[in-house]
């Protein structure tokens, strides 16, 4: 690693240790049950496209990794379903959120560790499922991320990874504000999401570019799709931008203009030489 993406993974820790992610939604007294409430509420009403994607009650009894738990509200939901659940996260407070969560509710998990998905400390094939929402586009490397995910999945296991979309309304409106209105331009979608979506050096991948990070992996049954959120359809503004970015969804294609980008695949089983 270089000392330059060294310096970047600090400053994302340090982002996400200060704020963990997702308990803006809530006002309440921290680790209490009524914040753990309101932050769940607040993901599924957000964004239940995550139920969907995620199908957390389908890995019962299964070896199951969350890689980047943020709060914890999705982790909650496959300890919820009945999986082996390990999870790991850059951040000491994600994983005191996690830890006060399943004390709250009387679960258990099978680990919760700080780690970096960068180098994660499992063997490899140890997983039935490896799962990531919105996380390896945070550190620097996020292919070696990626590649990490697949190491670690068992041959016939299944990996779940959502990155951000970068031609999508939401990249584009953060343009228009950062870029436009601030009378620079030239300056690319890249770099506006680099500066100034959540922790620095955040990145967003084309289809064609996610799929490029498992040109070589031992992957099949590849799915990728964008996903329209709750981001793109403006949904905390008003009435007015949000016709606007309805409009705009429609000229640009729907989903295909979505800020999450899915992407599923299942690790090749070992061929057996006759
Ligand atoms: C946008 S939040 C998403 C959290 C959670 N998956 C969710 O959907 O709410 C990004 C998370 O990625 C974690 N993260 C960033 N870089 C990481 C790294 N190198 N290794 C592990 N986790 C990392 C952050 O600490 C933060 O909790």
């Amino acid at each position: 690693m270089t000392a330059n993406s060294e310096q970047i993974k600090s400053q994302v820790k340090e982002y996400w240790n200060e704020e963990t992610c997702g308990t803006w939604a809530s006002g309440k007294e921290k680790f209490t049950r009524e914040y753990f409430e309101e932050i769940e509420k607040d993901r599924y009403e957000v964004s239940p496209e995550i139920k969907a994607f995620a199908d957390f009650d389908s890995y019962k009894g299964k070896k199951l990794l969350e890689v980047g738990i943020g709060a914890g509200t999705d982790f909650l939901q496959w300890v919820r379903g009945g999986a082996v659940a390990y999870g790991i996260d850059l951040t000491e407070e994600a994983v005191r959120h996690i830890k006060h969560r399943l004390t709250l509710y009387n679960l258990n998990a099978e680990q919760i560790i700080v780690a970096d998905c960068e180098n994660l400390p499992f063997d490899d094939d140890f997983f039935d499922i490896v799962y990531s929402f919105g996380v390896i586009h945070h550190t620097p490397d996020t292919e070696k991320a990626m590649h990490e995910i697949i190491r670690v999945c068992r041959p016939g296991g299944r990996c779940k990874v959502m990155i951000y979309h970068r031609h999508s309304i939401l990249t584009y409106l953060f343009w228009v504000r950062h870029a436009l209105l601030k009378l620079r331009p030239w300056k690319s979608l890249s770099w506006v999401l680099y500066h100034h979506m959540e922790s620095i050096g955040t990145k967003a991948y084309t289809k064609n570019e996610a799929l490029k990070m498992l040109d070589g992996q031992p992957v099949e049954n590849i799915r990728i799709k964008p996903v329209l959120t709750y981001y793109d359809k403006l949904g905390r503004f008003g009435k007015f931008p949000q016709i606007c970015a309805k409009a705009l969804a429609v000229l640009l294609g729907g989903d295909n203009a979505g800020w999450f980008l899915t992407i599923e695949f299942d690790k090749k089983k070992h061929q057996h030489s006759s």
